[in-house]
This record gives C-alpha cells, sequence and structure tokens, in this order.
C-alpha cells in the first residue's frame, strides 16, 4: 500500500498560475508515488469574505480546472472538504490540542488581519484555519503535503498538533512532510510586490485566454533599471524573467537573460516570448476545461467518488480518535 498524500485548494476565487506552479503542476507529477488525496476546501473559504451565491459553482469549478490541469481522476481522489464532515469533527478536537500563541504566530492569520476592512471581519474561524487544514490532512494519516512555499508554516503547525494528540493520548498520527517545488514555490503577482494571490487581484487565472494574458503582462513590473528600451537589465531581479524560469524552455531563459543584460532586446520583447511559452501551458489545459464544462456530469462522478472513498477512510481514522480520546461510545 502507498502511503497517502493530501493537499487542498481553496474555492474563493479563480485558480491562477500561482497555484499551479506552486501546486498543482506538483501534484500531478506525484500522483504515481502515493495514494493521492485532494481536496477543494470550502469550508476554509468561508474565513474570509466571500460571496455566497457563487461559492457553489466555484467548488465545482476549481474541481474542473484541476482535473484540467492534470489531476487525473483515475489516479487520484478528488473530492469537496464539506462532502466529509469528519474534517470539522476532528478539527474540533484538535482545536483542543492547539495552543492560541502558535495560531497567533501564524503568518498567514497576521497577513489576512491586517488586510481585513473591519475588526469584524477578523473572525475565529481565520485564527482557527490552520487547526482545520491539520485535521485535513491527519485525518487520512497522510504523510505528503504538497503545496507552495506559503503553506510551510500551517504544515510545521500540523507536526505539532499531530504530536501534542500523540503525547497526551498515544502515538495516533504520523507527522507529515511538505513538499515543495525547486521553482515556483513563491510566485510573485504582476505587481511585482505581493505574492500572486486571489483576493490581491494581481494574477493570470488558468483559464484566461490569450488576449487577457497579453493585457496583463503588457503593464506588469520589470526591472526598474530599465527604463529605456537602451538600459540593461538584471533578469535574476526581474518578475517576468522568473515566470520565464516556470514557463519557457531553457534556450529562451538564455535568449532572454542575454538579451536583458546587453540591451539587445526590450522588456516587451521579452514579455511577448513569455506569453507565446505561458500560452503554450495554458492553452491545452483550456482546451480539456472545455471539454470538461460540457459534461459536467463526469466532474461530479469523480466528486462523488471522492467523498465517498474518502468518508469510509476517515470513518475508520475518527472510530479511533473518539475511542483514544474517552468519548462514551453510542449504543
Ligand atoms: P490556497 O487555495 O491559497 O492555494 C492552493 C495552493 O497553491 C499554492 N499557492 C502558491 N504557490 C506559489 N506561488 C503563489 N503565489 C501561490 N499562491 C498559492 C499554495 O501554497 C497551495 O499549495 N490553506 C491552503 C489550502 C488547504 C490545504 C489543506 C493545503 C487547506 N487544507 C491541507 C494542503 C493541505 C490554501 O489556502 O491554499
Amino acid at each position: 500500500m502507498k502511503p497517502f498524500l493530501f493537499s487542498g485548494i481553496q474555492p474563493s476565487g479563480e485558480i491562477h498560475i500561482g497555484n499551479y506552479l506552486g501546486a498543482i503542476r506538483n501534484w500531478v507529477k506525484l500522483l504515481d508515488e502515493y495514494d493521492p488525496l485532494f481536496c477543494i476546501v470550502d469550508y476554509h473559504a468561508l474565513t474570509q469574505p466571500y460571496d455566497r451565491d457563487l461559492l457553489a459553482q466555484r467548488t465545482f469549478d476549481a474541481a474542473l480546472v484541476n482535473i484540467a490541469a492534470g489531476l487525473d481522476p483515475e489516479r487520484c481522489r478528488l473530492f469537496v472538504q464539506s462532502h466529509v464532515p469528519a474534517h470539522t469533527e476532528l478539527a474540533w478536537v484538535f482545536n483542543t490540542v492547539t495552543p492560541m500563541g502558535d495560531l497567533s504566530r501564524m503568518t498567514q492569520f497576521k497577513e489576512k488581519s491586517q488586510r481585513a476592512e473591519s475588526e469584524s471581519y477578523i473572525n475565529a474561524g481565520l485564527f482557527t484555519y490552520p487547526v482545520l487544514q491539520a485535521s485535513d490532512i491527519l485525518l487520512y494519516k497522510a504523510q505528503a503535503v504538497p503545496v507552495g512555499e506559503d503553506q510551510i508554516q500551517h504544515i510545521e503547525l500540523t507536526r505539532e498538533i499531530a504530536r501534542k494528540f500523540n503525547a497526551r493520548y498515544g502515538e495516533t498520527f504520523p507527522e507529515p512532510k511538505q513538499i515543495v517545488p525547486k521553482e515556483g514555490a513563491r510566485i510573485l503577482g504582476l505587481d511585482g510586490k505581493a505574492k500572486m494571490s486571489k483576493s490581491l487581484n494581481n494574477y493570470v487565472g488558468l483559464l484566461e485566454d490569450s488576449k487577457s494574458v497579453w493585457k496583463k503582462l503588457g503593464p506588469a513590473v520589470t526591472d526598474p533599471a530599465r527604463v529605456k528600451r537602451t538600459d540593461p537589465g538584471t533578469p535574476e531581479i526581474c518578475n517576468i524573467y522568473s515566470l520565464h524560469k516556470s514557463f519557457s524552455p531553457p534556450e529562451d531563459q538564455q535568449h532572454v537573460a542575454e538579451g536583458c543584460r546587453t540591451a539587445g532586446i526590450g522588456c516587451v520583447d521579452c514579455k511577448k516570448i513569455l506569453h507565446k511559452n505561458m500560452m503554450g501551458v495554458l492553452e491545452p489545459i483550456q482546451e480539456k476545461a472545455a471539454a470538461l464544462r460540457a459534461q459536467p456530469e463526469r466532474v461530479e462522478e469523480v466528486l462523488d467518488r471522492g467523498a465517498r472513498d474518502c468518508a469510509d477512510l476517515a470513518e475508520r481514522t475518527m472510530e479511533e480518535v473518539r475511542d483514544r480520546i474517552g468519548l462514551r461510545a453510542r449504543r
């Protein structure tokens, strides 16, 4: 039996190239090495302001895009978090072994609460978000968690929660390791400042067409030293170059790096080459997404099967947990 691998994505907006490079592309590479479980984490998405009327559709779309991007349903299980209620049940138990101090040190919590428009948006769910995430992973005793760099701290806390539970109740959960890609673990937004993110509107969506992507790449920030076309630049500090590293073949990377350093090419030329290579990756995904869109029942089937299988797996762990913590069994 292969060990379980678990990862999740929030249905909080369009899936973007940061999610693809930092997570999904890596997930696809790991399909055969592990027994992989992928989850659309809709309960997590409630922790920030969201449009209630769009949540169900976004959850479906997130599943569809992930399948189109390479999550072959024959080789993994894909499901919706709220379809397996044990996730929130275990999270409650974990709440009782997680120190508040650990949660208050979480960078994502600090960032999200700083950005919140008002105090009332800083809800308890946002605070205990990583506890639910730990429960997602440990419910299946998953050993590998492929994520982008921003999630490493949450996986460290997951290990801490496993240790705390094991210390109090006896060895139950393995400590999972994160798997972070060498290239693409932290994709910056097109503003070149903050991490690319659904909520900052600095992203390129996986399903955006060629025209729309070009419209976004046009004004995207490059090396500020290149004010004029004739000014040489430093590719290593340019965000467009870092995207070349994820999308372009080595010969194009070399060509643009050389051209940038010598002012042999301008930033627009460099962006045109990136645009071509990026669309070369996105277009096949978009074609598969369009085909799936025409057969929504295929996506529904995948999600049904995923929820059924995962509910069975989850129940096994919950029986063990209830026993360990000393709950009275129902007659
Ligand atoms: P979410 O939905 O923000 O992102 C999904 C995955 O995409 C990665 N990612 C990025 N990688 C590189 N550059 C970026 N700019 C970028 N933005 C996002 C994330 O690291 C993530 O791997 N808390 C998680 C969801 C979650 C989860 C889990 C993940 C819930 N339970 C259990 C793993 C295991 C999140 O908000 O991901």
